[in-house]
């Protein structure tokens, strides 16, 4: 067992730089609640990197670097006016996401007490859910071709393979969730596909739901994806665990950012449930460029447009407690807990919106120190 638990920091590109350095300077202020001090160690995996390195993804090298250590803390990456838009996502994110077979995807869907909602006569009670996003397989496997390019006949193939195995595991996964969440009373866990159009991708989905409903633990339901987003806006306390393929989850996990107060505050876990490999915790937000660069008539970001004060506008709360989901699955509960409550405490300050950054990240360090659990 180490001495200190080693964290591999990512801060990526513009606002992941930015929440990514906020969220180390809190995670400081956490020394007394921790069982045993953490280590910080950066890697500048980013637009720059690829472009100095000629790189389209990661490699070995940067791979058996980041396998070292227990868990990976990431911004977000990408900036349009550097590389081209899906190099970095694709080369970095979706790759360690599949390299280290973080096969979980884990975005809660909690408006915090005190939070309005978008969805008009819904609290806190009515939003409370997880979305467990399958993250290594689906629409995301990067399989397909363009057959005839070019031509009045060209056609772009895109494949989504879901594997019974791939389904199973997350199911699995998901049931425990749901066990261990439980709102009182018998907990829920719906699988939510489109079966009834996607007939191959489909059918493992259909064969893990068949043999898990009888559970008597859960309640084990089906949506079709159309219809749990409108479920979601309808009545969001029906839900407890969701589990959905990765392009499903990815849509309607944007979706439930925006009811849970914004995506400002939405977290994200890319689990790998063994342990044999780290997991990476990160912000739902991208790197923001459209905040940082003035924009053309097309909605393109103009190199060289980005203006320094905008720092102060960004939000690192998503960050933070994206920090503090890390800490949880570290075994670090007390300081977790510390760390989300301030940023919690940000979120339901009145003045949130127009509050800087610089404020905000000291209003966090003050809130942990005074800290009393
Ligand atoms: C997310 C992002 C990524 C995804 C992109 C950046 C590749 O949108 O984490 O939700 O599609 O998974
Ligand atoms: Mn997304």
């Amino acid at each position: 067992m180490s001495e200190e638990h080693n964290i591999a920091v990512i801060p990526g590109d513009l606002n992941g730089i930015t929440v990514t350095n906020a969220a180390v300077k809190v995670s400081e202020a956490l020394t007394k609640l921790l069982t045993k001090p953490i280590k910080h160690t950066t890697f500048d995996y980013n637009a720059d990197y690829f472009i100095k390195n000629d790189l389209t993804e990661l490699g070995e090298k940067e791979l058996s670097e980041l396998k070292k250590y227990d868990q990976i803390f990431l911004g977000a990456i990408g900036d349009p006016t550097k590389i081209k838009p899906g190099v970095v996502e694709v080369g970095i994110l979706l790759k360690l996401r599949q390299e280290f077979d973080q096969y979980v995807n884990l975005r809660p869907v909690v408006l915090p007490q005190g939070v309005a909602s978008i969805l008009v006569g819904k609290d806190y009670k009515d939003i409370n859910f997880e979305i467990c996003r399958e993250n290594s397989e689906g629409l995301y496997v990067g399989e397909g071709k363009i057959e005839n390019e070019g031509t009045d006949e060209e056609a772009g193939i895109q494949i989504m393979k879901c594997t019974y195995k791939g389904v199973k595991r997350l199911a699995e996964y998901a049931v425990q969730r749901a066990i261990a969440r439980k709102k009182g009373g018998k907990p829920t866990m719906h699988f939510v596909f489109k079966t009834n159009v996607l007939k191959y991708a489909g059918a493992p989905w259909i064969r893990v739901f068949d043999e898990m409903k009888e559970r008597t633990d859960v309640d084990i339901k089906y949506l079709h994806i159309d219809n749990f987003l409108m479920q979601m806006l309808i009545n969001p306390a029906q839900f407890d665990v969701v589990i959905t393929e990765n392009m499903f989850g990815d849509i309607s996990t944007d979706a439930g950012a925006v009811i849970q107060g914004g995506i400002g505050s939405a977290v994200s876990g890319n689990i790998n449930p063994t342990g044999e490999m780290p997991s990476m915790f990160e912000p739902i937000h991208g790197s923001a460029p459209d905040k940082w660069y003035e924009l053309d008539k097309n909605g393109m970001c103009v190199p060289g447009t980005f203006v320094e004060e905008k720092l102060q506008e960004v939000k690192p709360e998503a960050a933070f407690m994206s920090y503090a989901m890390m800490l949880d699955q570290m075994g670090e509960e007390k300081a977790a807990k510390a760390l989300k409550d301030a940023a919690l405490n940000n979120i339901r300050n009145k003045n949130y919106k127009t509050m800087k950054k610089d404020e905000l990240v000291e209003n966090t360090i003050n809130f942990i120190k005074e800290y009393k659990g």
